[in-house]
């Protein structure tokens, strides 16, 4: 069987016929051993406690997300380098209101503005229906809010919804387009991402 180098030492301590000094040696290196396997038991757990997703995030690496149960109209809020990044699901309507010509937009092809090119489109997504993006205003960092029920933000887009900053009231579209003469000057954001599955994506 095999013996821990601990076990040993206290078994020659328990032997009791040690010189004092030798004693007081071994006593200190059994304490020392005892207490390295302490500190290793305590530290273990803290760090298998991360779950992979946070140990990710805490790198600034890709992060995962689920979207099997999202709804159409609802927007969650995944964080991503320190970013908060929005997952909202489209409605059919909303997809066609987004490929239709949009003469109120600043930059309606995105020219100007920071997204993969696999979201170079109109819709700016990999897929039609989810939209992916920074939700940080890209005037001067505040968050927009998303608005499906408001009247003139709707009559202003041709659409049924679309974002609006409360800082100093830019506006975007359901696709992060901005509106023109608004103090954002370009789209929001769309971070790099890709499908893992019908309904994962890794965000990263
Ligand atoms: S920060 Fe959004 S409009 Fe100024």
């Amino acid at each position: 069987m095999h013996t821990k180098p601990h076990q040993g030492i206290i078994s020659r301590i328990d032997q009791g016929n040690l010189p004092d000094n030798e004693r007081r040696e071994l006593l200190l290196a059994a304490s020392g051993i005892v207490g390295g396997a302490g500190l290793l038991a305590t530290a273990y757990p803290f760090v298998a406690s991360l779950a992979p997703s946070e140990r990710a995030r805490a790198l600034g690496g890709p992060v995962e997300a689920d979207v099997s149960d999202l709804a159409v109209g609802e927007l969650r809020t995944v964080a991503w380098r320190g970013k908060p990044v929005w997952l909202m699901r489209r409605s059919a309507d909303m997809v066609r209101a987004l490929q239709q010509p949009a003469p109120e937009l600043a930059d309606p092809l995105s020219v100007r503005s920071e997204q993969p090119p696999t979201c170079v489109n109109a819709t700016r997504s990999i897929r039609a229906e989810l939209f992916v993006a920074v939700g940080i205003c890209t005037h001067l960092g505040c968050s927009p809010t998303l608005r499906l029920n408001d009247g003139s933000l709707n009559a202003e887009l041709h659409a049924p919804g679309g974002f609006v900053c409360p800082c100093h009231g830019s506006r975007f579209d359901l696709a992060g387009r901005v509106v023109k003469n608004v103090p954002a000057p370009t789209n929001l954001e769309i971070p790099p991402y890709r499908f893992e599955g019908a309904s994962r994506l890794q965000i990263g």
